[in-house]
């Protein structure tokens, strides 16, 4: 049996940054994100009848999906520390999976999960500030429960009925795995905009119109500082210090712009948030930074656009690269002026999503 998944990246507008020292990813403050659509993870997986439940990672990208671009698809090369990561992961959600389904009312493999070779492929360029670990552990946690579903049909039926609350807690049961392997991998089961909280993640009600998002592309090199290192090297920053409160209080005010539509507001908070972010890397112990000299060309010219009547959603993750929110109706118009200031080499476009996907199972 073949089966395909995917899970898409997210961008936080409140930020995960710092965690508690206890296992399993407990964030310090609570964050937000939306939740992207074609900037996401592809996990394809040969799944063999036996139940050895032995777990291999196949370089490449085998061609048999249906409606997939494979020119657009990045095949990361996945080294041993990555491998380990990943094979740690599997047992975690292999381990977990016969309850969530239980408790969705599906039945799990009798004798454990199947025994799985697994290719991952990227939309994206890896380390380009776009969160790969995010994407990529979340299209693995639901493939790590279509591998132990007795039916991965009649998972994927209930996975997809969008109204269902079975699925909707079996969705929010899978975060919370995923979680544990990545942190912000959470906020990519659901969308379009999504908040994690302690250990859970959840949709958040908005009056936002349908949003479109572009990445300006400054610098796609691998990161020198994981994000890893930079939840730990925070806390050695002066700006440490009431970081906790003022984020968790912007958080509440993102909540409330959300509800009524204020895009202009989500602006302001989403700006402040990320600048308050890449201050507590600039002033860590030892201090470090992602900026390229693009970062600051580019943050240059938006600081007058999230100042006008009608401003874009302007942040950055852990990365160089720009990533801008506009409302659909208004993607041309910025594209215009997008490629105008960067090229349009330099621009990524995506919208936003609904979260992971079970896309085909096939015999
Ligand atoms: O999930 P991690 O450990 O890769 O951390 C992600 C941190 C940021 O992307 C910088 C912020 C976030 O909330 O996504």
């Amino acid at each position: 049996m073949k089966i395909l998944v995917r899970a898409p990246s997210n961008i936080a507008l409140m930020k995960y940054m710092g965690k508690k020292e206890t296992a399993g990813n407990i964030p310090d403050n609570p964050s937000l994100s939306m939740t992207l659509n074609s900037l996401c993870t592809y996990v394809n997986m040969d799944l063999q009848e036996d139940s050895t439940g032995q777990f291999r990672i196949r370089t490449g990208f085998d061609d048999s999906a249906k409606g997939l671009d494979y020119s657009r698809l990045q095949i990361p090369e996945l080294k041993g520390a990555g491998i380990e990561k990943m094979e740690r992961h599997w047992k975690r959600i292999t381990e977990a999976a016969p309850s969530i389904l239980k408790e969705a009312g599906l039945d799990p493999r009798p004798n454990g999960p199947a025994s799985v070779a697994v290719q991952t492929a990227n939309t994206f360029p890896m380390g380009s500030g776009i969160a790969s670990s995010a994407s990529s552990f979340a299209a693995m946690t639901i493939a790590g429960l279509v591998a132990s579903a007795a039916d991965p049909s009649k998972l994927q039926e209930l996975w997809s009925s969008k109204d269902s609350q079975a699925s909707v807690a079996m969705k929010r049961a899978c975060a919370r795995i995923s979680r544990q392997g990545s942190g912000s991998s959470c906020r990519s089961f659901e969308g379009p905009f999504v908040e994690w909280n302690e250990e859970s993640a959840s949709v958040v009600q908005t009056a936002m119109p349908e949003m479109s998002h572009f990445v300006v592309v400054v610098s796609s090199t691998e990161k020198k500082i994981s994000s890893s290192q930079a939840h730990q090297l925070v806390k050695t920053s002066a700006l440490w210090n009431g970081r906790v409160a003022r984020v968790t209080e912007r958080f509440h005010a993102l909540k409330v712009a959300l509800a009524v539509g204020d895009i202009a507001e989500v602006s302001r908070l989403s700006w402040t948030e990320m600048w308050e972010m890449h201050s507590l890397f600039h002033t860590a112990t030892p201090a470090f930074s992602y900026w390229e000299p693009g970062t600051i060309h580019a943050l240059r010219s938006f600081a007058e656009d999230v100042l006008s009547e009608n401003p874009p959603i302007v942040t950055l993750d852990a990365g160089p690269n720009v990533h801008v929110l506009v409302p659909k109706s208004e993607r041309e118009h910025w594209l215009d002026i997008l490629t105008e200031r960067f090229g349009a080499e330099a621009l990524l476009s995506d919208g936003q999503g609904t979260g992971a996907e079970i896309l085909e199972v096939f015999n």
